[in-house]
């Protein structure tokens, strides 16, 4: 095999990495583990378990199992204290910033609920580069390869 091919190939499969792979979201659950976020790759077993967290406070979390899966971040305040935080995969179908609190928790100021659906969305607190960042310093690169050898 030639040089070319290699590197043909290997861009390829970079390519098909980015764009096959399964959607990454951040992942903490207590805003003390928000402050250093872990990375998850979300399956049906991730977003129950955001699902789970979300019943601790809210009314009718559905069960749900999924194909697609979205990003959460989700913050609650009191008192200018951030009481709950939350972020990770979540089921479409659960629609995590529409839930109703219990009553218990109905005093708490929602202060940031958003869902989305690009890796890494739901961004990680402390700021981290963005996958799109990643995305195109790759393509420069991979650019600069092919000009260098082919
Ligand atoms: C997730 O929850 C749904 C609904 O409760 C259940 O049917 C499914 O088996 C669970 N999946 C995993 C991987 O735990
Ligand atoms: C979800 O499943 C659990 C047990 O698997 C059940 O207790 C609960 O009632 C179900 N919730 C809904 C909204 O269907
Ligand atoms: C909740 O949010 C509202 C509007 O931002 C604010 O006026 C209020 O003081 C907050 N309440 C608490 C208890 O933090």
């Amino acid at each position: 095999m030639n040089t070319k091919a290699v590197i043909v190939s290997v861009l390829v499969a970079i390519v098909c990495v980015q764009f096959a792979n399964s959607l990454v979201c951040y992942t903490c659950v207590t805003p003390k583990d928000c402050k250093s976020p872990k990375k998850v790759t979300c399956t049906n077993a991730a977003a129950n378990e955001t699902s789970n967290h979300l019943e601790v406070y809210h009314q009718n979390v559905r069960n749900a199992t999924s194909t697609r899966f979205d990003c959460l971040a989700l913050k609650y305040t009191w008192n200018n204290d951030v009481i709950h935080q939350l972020h990770g995969c979540v089921h479409p179908a659960v629609g995590p910033c529409s839930l109703t609190l219990k009553p218990a928790y109905g005093h708490y100021n929602k202060t940031k609920c958003l869902t989305c659906s690009g890796d890494k969305c739901n961004k990680s607190p402390a700021g981290k580069m963005s996958s799109s960042t990643v995305t195109i310093a790759a393509s420069v690169f991979g650019l600069l390869l092919v000009k260098i050898y082919v």
